[in-house]
């Protein structure tokens, strides 16, 4: 089986796609798969590379990065026989990415998780990986995962959405209390987003959203604890099955689960509990709720919804992503390999479901 493996990309989590990648490459059995290592530049560059895991790594405190350094320089184009695309090297002449059989797009946020290369994919007739056009923009988009999930009764905590040029009326204010989180609408590994216990700073935290996404949600802090629960289609049947759950509990100096806690300093900044501590009934609670959130924004292949368990034992979703990190801290695969599906197993499964 040929399979391109995606990475890098133009959204700011460019090196945690890289970090997930290595993993992922590391993990293709050689006898198996043929492997076709596709790195996106932050500008949008395509570039095939080595897919050598030892530059896909953290290095001293620094994520790594593609660069047109890092490969031969690729152009896609239309193939002219009307299948797929083509890559065209210009050492090696042209080579159809229509050649390959599947594509893993490793990549988070935008043009990469949020549907957009998945449309390219589509149009290009060649099967992939996770989520399809809409499941992927739908999940992308905080606003939209919140407002399909809550039609289907899962619940979700209190927000207020601020499309480009909006502020937060006085009204708004009231019904959310303070702390808020601020937060891009379409972002990801906690980029933007800013924990704001005075109103005063919220205007600056909006513009830091904003940075990223002209529209900005503003969430009312749940008090609870952060639940993780991953999402797998079944292979014979395609439904979706839950993993057993983790807890992250962020400790020391950080005031939230934020980009640093997550990657940078994850093994003194957090600690977790793969399975969770909680009570059977709200594990399978949650469980049920994360398949039902599959459903309800017609994911495929994986994903990961993330809640808040709050006190009471009540449960809230926070969101769901449809390419969740593949780094060897990343929950994802820690809860199914706590599941009982160890990494390479997992990667395989995620490759042959998608060439089903
Ligand atoms: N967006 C990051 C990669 C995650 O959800 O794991
Ligand atoms: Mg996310």
């Amino acid at each position: 089986t040929r399979v391109a493996i995606v990475f890098g990309g133009r959204s700011p989590e460019h090196g945690i796609s890289c970090v997930s990648a290595g993993s992922v490459l590391g993990a293709l059995d050689p006898d198996e798969f043929e492997v076709v290592p596709v790195g996106i530049t932050r500008a949008g560059q395509w570039v095939l590379t080595s897919g050598d895991p030892a530059q896909l790594a953290i290095d001293a405190r620094r994520l790594p990065e593609i660069t047109a350094e890092s490969g031969t320089d690729i152009v896609l184009r239309a193939d002219p026989t009307g299948n797929g695309l083509m890559v065209l090297d210009p050492t090696e002449g042209p080579r159809a990415l229509a050649d390959v059989d599947v594509v893993f797009p490793v990549l988070h946020g935008a043009y990469g998780e949020d549907g957009t290369i998945q449309g390219m994919l589509e149009m290009a007739g060649i099967p992939y990986v996770g989520a399809n056009v809409f499941a992927s923009a739908a999940a992308m988009d905080k606003e939209f995962t919140k407002k399909l999930c809550a039609a289907e009764g899962i619940p979700v905590g209190p927000y207020a959405v601020l499309r480009n040029g909006m502020t937060l009326s006085e009204a708004d204010k009231e019904r959310l209390g303070l702390p808020v989180f601020v937060k891009p609408s379409r972002a990801g590994s906690s980029f933007g987003i800013t924990k704001v216990d005075d109103w005063a700073a919220l205007d600056a935290a909006v513009a830091t959203a904003r940075q990223i996404d002209s529209k900005v949600l503003i969430e009312a802090a749940v008090v609870g604890r952060e639940i993780e629960c991953g999402v797998l289609e079944s292979e014979a049947s395609g439904a979706p099955e839950a993993s057993v759950l983790a807890e992250v509990r962020v400790v020391g100096d950080y005031d939230f689960y934020d980009f640093e806690a997550k990657y940078i300093d994850s093994e003194s900044a957090c600690e977790y509990d793969i399975p969770a501590g909680l009570p059977e009934r709200v594990t399978r609670q949650v469980q049920e709720y994360a398949v039902r959130a599959f459903t309800a924004l017609d994911c495929a292949g994986l994903a990961r919804a993330d809640f808040f368990v709050t006190p009471e034992l009540d449960v809230y979703l926070n969101e769901i992503n449809t390419m969740p990190g593949f780094t060897p801290t990343s929950m994802f695969p820690r809860m199914w390999a706590a599941s009982g599906l160890e990494y390479p197993k997992l990667v395989n499964r995620l490759i042959r479901t998608a060439l089903h």
